[in-house]
């Protein structure tokens, strides 16, 4: 049988297929746009994400029998609001992860409502980028489009909506919308009244291994494939990555190089960490994890790349960097291109370089990049460390984890050992061995972790260039508190 692990990113839908051993048969990305209507906001159309997941999926099996088909489940990004009406029409744009547009109502619920209060219904405080925030900003900016909606959902349940007809969600991703009482994995009737949200405009809520439903016979047709397909709840891309790569278990900790960054530590109990600077959220094993999320990760290197120095060559603009160029560099960069959320939550905060002379060459600027972006994984990894929680070694995952350079530098500013696994495709690949244990192959999320995970390689610190990164580390700290006000300024 095959299983097919969607994973509905900020760029592009990732599809993955893998057979009943676990081995990847196809990888088929198909791309569509990303809006930015006004600074610090950021859309997306979700029936852009619905065609091309049905293109992905017709090229994603064209080779194989479609019959052989027998679950479907997803890693997505998290927190978009997704609005339908009473016909199943989109209202409005979704409003995405990175969108910072809900300063007022953030500061409304954690001011006025409470960050105690926050956190004792839902194990969080407010980001902007959370669900809640944006629809109290809906309410407050487009009472018309308010007054319309019948079902509220988040990204990848949209696409499970459309493959299966059923309103579904799952703990992991439900988690980040601020709603979602993460200690008991329900709804929390306190936010959803402090939200004006019905409790029958939100999702079922699943674990991320339960199957939801069998894909609509009109569709299956359509795709050609089974109609007892299965369709299975999937995670949040960041839980859907930590099976994808292992991280379950107590302690266990994988760093998303993508378009965010995020740090996941995996949890076999509840917990918040004292200043809710890390997110407590549930895990798509039955478990708990911690996470902090940076807005831009990979993305800053494309935005450079792409935008300022025009080129597709990634790899070839790191050539000049040479082992000798490691903890040396004097040119920094503050990675907020899109504000930050973990651990500094502010929409105001911006990208910048700083130290840079006449002699600063394109190839410094690049691995300013680089590091800042590592520097500033190091900064949630550090909120974790200050919690008490032991991180010596991680899995890494996502498209920066292609750059051996990039994982080098990762590995001394964090001085963890970083495990390389034989395929860096995250949430695709935790997407499809979440349908593999909701049809059976695997009894649990774990085993299917034990069985399908291969580590190839690691990537050791070395003492010399963590002393050095270590100073680095500590110059790079002092930036952003001298610039906040700036930003605050300039906003
Ligand atoms: C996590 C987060 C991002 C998105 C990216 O809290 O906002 O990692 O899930 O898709």
């Amino acid at each position: 049988m095959y299983y097919i692990g969607v994973d509905l990113g900020t760029s592009a839908v990732k599809l993955l297929l893998m057979d009943g051993t676990g081995s990847i048969k196809n990888i088929v990305s198909k791309e569509y746009p990303l809006s930015f209507p006004k600074p610090g906001w950021s859309e997306q159309n979700p029936e852009d994400w619905d065609k091309q997941v049905m293109a992905g999926i017709k090229e994603l099996i064209a080779d194989v029998d479609g019959s052989e088909v027998a679950g479907i489940s997803f890693g997505g990004q998290m927190h978009g609001l997704v609005i339908l009406d009473k016909d199943d029409n989109v209202i409005r744009p979704a409003i995405l992860w990175n969108d910072g547009r809900t300063n007022k109502e953030v500061d409304y619920l954690n001011d006025v409502i409470g960050k105690d209060k926050l956190s004792e219904y839902t194990a969080n405080i407010a980001f902007a980028g959370f669900t809640a925030p944006k629809i109290l900003w809906v309410k407050a900016n487009e009472p018309e489009n308010f007054a319309k909606i019948e079902k509220i959902m988040l990204p990848k349940d949209y696409i499970a909506y459309k493959l299966s007809g059923v309103h579904c969600t799952d703990v992991s991703d439900a988690s980040g919308m601020l709603l979602f009482d993460v200690k008991n994995r329900t709804w929390s009737k306190e936010m959803c009244e402090i939200c004006s949200v019905k409790e029958e405009q939100l999702a079922k809520v699943y674990e991320s291994y339960e199957t939801v439903g069998t894909i609509l016979p009109a569709i299956a047709e359509e795709l050609g494939i089974s109609k007892d397909c299965k369709i299975v709840a999937g995670a949040g891309d960041n839980a859907a990555a930590a099976v994808g790569t292992g991280t379950v278990g107590e302690g266990a900790c994988n760093i998303s190089l993508g378009t965010s960054g995020t740090v996941f530590i995996s949890s076999k109990n509840f917990g918040v960490d004292a200043k809710n600077a890390l997110h407590s959220f549930d895990h798509a094993d039955g478990t708990y994890h911690l996470m902090g999320c940076m807005l831009s990760a990979a993305s800053c290197n494309k935005w450079l790349m792409d935008e300022i120095f025009k080129t597709s060559d990634y790899a070839g603009e790191q050539v000049p960097i040479t082992d000798d160029k490691l903890g040396e560099n004097h040119v920094f960069f503050l990675p907020y291109l899109m504000g930050e959320r973990s651990p500094i939550n502010d929409t105001n905060a911006r990208g910048t370089f700083t130290g840079l002379t006449m002699d600063s060459t394109r190839a410094d600027m690049t691995q300013a990049v680089l590091e800042g972006v590592a520097f500033a994984i190091r900064d949630s990894l550090e909120v974790a460390r200050s919690q008490g929680i032991v991180i010596e070694r991680s899995k890494i995952c996502g498209g920066g984890a292609k750059s051996p350079l990039w994982k080098k530098i990762m590995a001394n500013v964090c001085n963890v050992k970083l495990d390389i696994l034989e395929s860096e495709q995250g949430p695709g690949m935790g997407g499809a061995m979440l349908a593999m244990v909701a049809c059976g192959e695997y009894p649990s999320v774990g085993a299917a972790c034990d069985a399908l995970v291969k580590v190839v390689e690691t990537v050791e610190p070395e003492a010399e260039l963590v002393a050095k990164y270590e100073e680095k580390y500590n110059q790079f700290k002092m930036i952003y508190p001298a610039m906040k006000e700036v930003f605050a300024a300039i906003k």
